[in-house]
C-alpha cells in the first residue's frame, strides 16, 4: 500500500514531464505495484518480472478474461484501501498534445504513448517491463479504443483509474474531433441473436448460462439455451469456403472442406455433456474472491453431436501407431482471433484423440441441426468427458505434435491449484492442464431462497449429475437437513416419458443424468437445507465443502451443492 501511495506521489508530477523515457528502478517498482500483490512486503523488481505481471500487462490492452480479471482484481484490492487513488479527470494542468506528436512515440526509445477518450498516456514504463510487448505495441502512437472495443471489460472504473496514472496530456481538440470521425468498428456487431432467458455473465465476449430450472427440464438441452462461453468475438465463417487443415502427420497437410468432412467420413453421433471448468465458480467466490466470470450452476449442458470421428480424419491424414512414438498431443486452433491475430487454442492427449472409444468428434451438427454460430459453426471439436475449454469451436486447424498447445488457455489458464496458492506464488507451469473433469452434481429445483408452502406437504428436488472421463454416475444422494440424513434420488438418462436408451459401454458415459426426489416436508422444520452429492462408477464422490478445494481461478468447483428453502406455514391453519 505504501508503495502504491509512493507511485501516486511520483506520477502526480508526471504530467509536467512528458519525456519519461528513462525507466528508473523506483518508477518500475511503482508501476509493477499496480499489478502485483497487495501485501505489505514491497514487491521487489525481481518478483515483478514473474508471469503474473507479464500477463497482467498483456491484459491491459488486449489480454484475456483471466489475465485481465487478475490484474483488475489486484488493482481493485489496492484501491479499496486507498483514498489517494486518482480518477481520470479532465484538467487543464495537462499540456495539449497533437496526434502528430503522439504518433512519434511508438518505440521504447522514443516512448510509448497512447490516447484514450481525449487523454494522452505515456505507458513506456509498462512496456519496458513487458518482455512480450507485442500486443501492447499495437496501440502505440494511436488510440486505445479499437483495442478495448474487443474487450469491453476494460470499460470499468478501476481500469480507467489505473490508466490515469500514466496521463501526460490532453489530445488537441482538433485531433479529438478527427478521432471521433473515424468510426471504431465493433468486432461484436455481427454476433448472433441470443435467447432472452439466458443469464448473461458477460456481454462482449458473450458468456451466458440458462436459468437452472430450465436446465433440468430436458435431458437434451435445446441449443438456444445451451450455456455459451466465448473468449473472443464469434467469427463469421463461410461454410462454402471453409477449410480444415490437419498437420503434423506423415501424409503432409490434409485440407478438408466442410463437404469433404461430411461425405468422406462416416457420421458418428454421441450425446455428451459439456461443462466449463468455471461452472459453480460463484460458490468459491463466497469463500474468498477468485478471478473469473461468476458462473452459477448452469455452465453445463447436454446435447447430441454429429460429425466425423477425429480418429478417422487422423488416419486419413497418415496417422499410424508409429506416430505415437514422437507425438503425444493433438492441438486445436479456432478461427476466432484477438487483435494480434492470435487464435483460441487448446490441446488434448493423442491417445484420447485416436482411441476408438474416445469418441472425439469433429462435429458439424448439434441437436440434429447445423452447429449454431455461438457453438462453433461450422465445425467444432467435441471431446466427451473433457473440460469445455478443450472442445475448440470454429475449428480451423488440427496439429499432431510432441507438445501441448502453446495457447494461453492451455498454458496459463484452466489449471487447478492448492487453496494456499495465491497470485504471488502461483506457477502455471507447475500444474497440468485440466482434461477430464471430476464428479459433479447440483440442485436445479428449488433454487436457493425459494419458499415452499407447508400445505404442499412435500417437496420435489431436481438436479443434474455428471462425471468426466466417461465415468458413469451411479447414485445421487439428497438430504433435506444439511447432510444429517440422506435419500437416494431417482435418475433418468432420457427425456421425460421416453424409455432410456441402452446403458453406455463402460468408460463411455458421456451424458449427464437428471435426477429427482419427492419427499414429505419434515414436520417441525421451518427451513430446509437441501444438499446433493453424486457418486460415479469409480466411487469418486464430491467433497463436502468448498474451502478445501478453493483455488485462485475458481475452477473445478464441485463441492456438495446446498440450497436453503423456507417453509411458509399456512395462515388458514392458525
Ligand atoms: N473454442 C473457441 N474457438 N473459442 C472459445 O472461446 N471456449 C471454450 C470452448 N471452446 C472457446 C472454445 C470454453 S472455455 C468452453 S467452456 C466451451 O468452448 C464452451 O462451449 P459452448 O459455448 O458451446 O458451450
Amino acid at each position: 500500500m505504501l508503495l502504491l501511495r509512493r507511485c501516486h506521489s511520483l506520477t502526480r508530477f508526471g504530467p509536467l514531464n512528458t519525456q519519461r523515457h528513462q525507466v528508473t528502478p523506483a518508477v518500475v517498482s511503482c508501476a509493477v505495484r499496480l499489478w502485483s500483490s497487495s501485501s505489505e512486503d514491497g514487491g521487489s523488481y525481481q518478483r515483478a518480472h514473474g508471469p503474473r505481471w507479464r500477463h497482467g500487462l498483456a491484459g491491459l490492452l488486449a489480454g484475456t478474461g483471466a489475465v485481465l480479471a487478475y490484474g483488475l482484481h489486484h488493482h481493485k484490492a489496492e484501491q479499496q484501501d486507498s483514498s489517494t487513488v486518482q480518477t481520470i479527470k479532465k484538467t487543464s494542468a495537462f499540456p495539449i498534445i497533437s496526434q502528430e506528436e503522439v504518433t512519434t512515440h511508438r518505440s521504447l526509445e522514443h516512448g510509448i504513448w497512447v490516447t484514450f477518450k481525449g487523454g494522452v498516456y505515456d505507458i513506456t514504463e509498462f512496456v519496458a517491463m513487458h518482455p512480450g510487448g507485442d500486443k501492447i505495441l499495437l496501440a502505440a502512437g494511436g488510440a486505445l479504443e479499437p483495442f478495448w472495443a474487443l474487450y469491453a471489460v476494460h470499460n470499468q472504473e478501476h481500469v480507467l483509474e489505473m490508466l490515469s496514472e500514466y496521463k501526460v496530456g490532453e489530445l488537441s481538440a482538433e485531433d479529438v474531433k478527427k478521432q471521433r470521425a473515424i468510426k471504431t468498428s465493433d468486432p461484436y456487431s455481427t454476433e448472433p441473436e441470443r435467447h432472452p432467458a439466458l443469464h448473461i455473465n458477460n456481454l462482449k465476449p458473450f458468456n451466458a448460462e440458462p436459468p437452472p430450472e430450465l436446465l433440468s427440464d430436458s435431458f437434451i438441452t435445446p441449443s438456444a439455451i445451451f450455456f455459451k462461453r466465448n473468449h473472443l468475438p464469434v467469427p463469421q465463417v463461410d461454410a462454402a469456403s471453409y477449410q480444415l487443415h490437419i498437420e503434423g502427420l506423415p501424409g503432409g497437410v490434409l485440407t478438408l472442406s466442410l463437404e469433404e468432412l461430411k461425405t468422406r467420413f462416416p457420421k458418428h453421433t454421441i450425446t455428451a455433456t459439456l461443462q466449463c471448468a468455471g461452472n459453480r465458480r460463484s460458490e468459491m467466490n463466497k469463500v474468498k474472491q477468485v478471478k473469473g466470470l461468476n458462473w452459477g450452476i448452469a455452465a453445463i449442458s447436454n446435447a447430441t453431436w454429429g460429425g466425423a470421428r477425429l480418429r478417422d480424419v487422423l488416419l486419413a491424414a497418415g496417422y499410424s501407431p508409429d506416430v505415437a512414438q514422437r507425438a503425444f498431443h493433438v492441438q486445436f486452433e479456432g478461427l476466432d482471433k484477438d487483435v494480434t491475430g492470435t487464435t483460441y487454442g487448446a490441446s488434448i492427449p493423442l491417445n484420447k484423440a485416436v482411441n476408438e472409444e474416445g469418441d472425439v468428434l469433429l462435429a458439424y451438427e448439434m441437436n440434429g441441426q447445423d452447429i449454431p454460430p455461438d457453438h462453433g459453426y461450422p465445425v467444432r471439436a467435441v471431446v466427451p468427458g473433457t473440460v469445455g475449454a478443450r472442445n475448440v469451436k470454429w475449428l480451423g486447424k488440427i496439429i499432431v505434435s510432441a507438445e501441448e498447445s502453446s495457447s494461453h488457455w492451455q498454458q496459463n489458464d484452466y489449471k487447478g491449484f492448492a487453496p494456499g496458492t495465491d497470485w504471488d506464488t502461483v506457477d502455471f507451469k507447475s500444474a497440468p492442464a485440466i482434461q477430464e473433469l471430476p464428479i459433479q452434481s447440483a440442485i436445479t429445483v428449488p433454487t436457493d431462497g425459494a419458499v415452499v408452502d407447508r400445505s404442499s406437504e412435500e417437496v420435489t428436488v431436481k438436479g443434474y449429475a455428471w462425471s468426466g472421463g466417461g465415468r458413469e454416475v451411479v447414485r445421487v444422494d439428497v438430504s433435506l437437513d444439511g447432510g444429517k440424513t440422506w435419500q437416494v434420488a431417482q435418475m433418468r438418462s432420457s427425456e421425460k416419458g421416453q424409455a432410456p436408451g441402452p446403458s453406455p459401454p463402460p468408460g463411455r458415459a458421456w451424458a449427464w443424468k437428471l435426477w429427482e426426489v419427492t419427499a414429505p416436508l419434515p414436520a417441525e422444520a421451518q427451513e430446509l437445507e437441501i444438499v446433493c452429492k453424486a457418486v460415479d462408477n469409480s466411487y469418486n464422490m464430491q467433497p463436502d465443502t468448498v474451502p478445501p478445494i478453493w483455488n485462485l481461478r475458481g475452477v473445478l468447483s464441485n463441492a456438495w451443492h446446498r440450497v436453503k428453502v423456507e417453509i411458509r406455514e399456512d395462515d388458514n391453519e392458525e
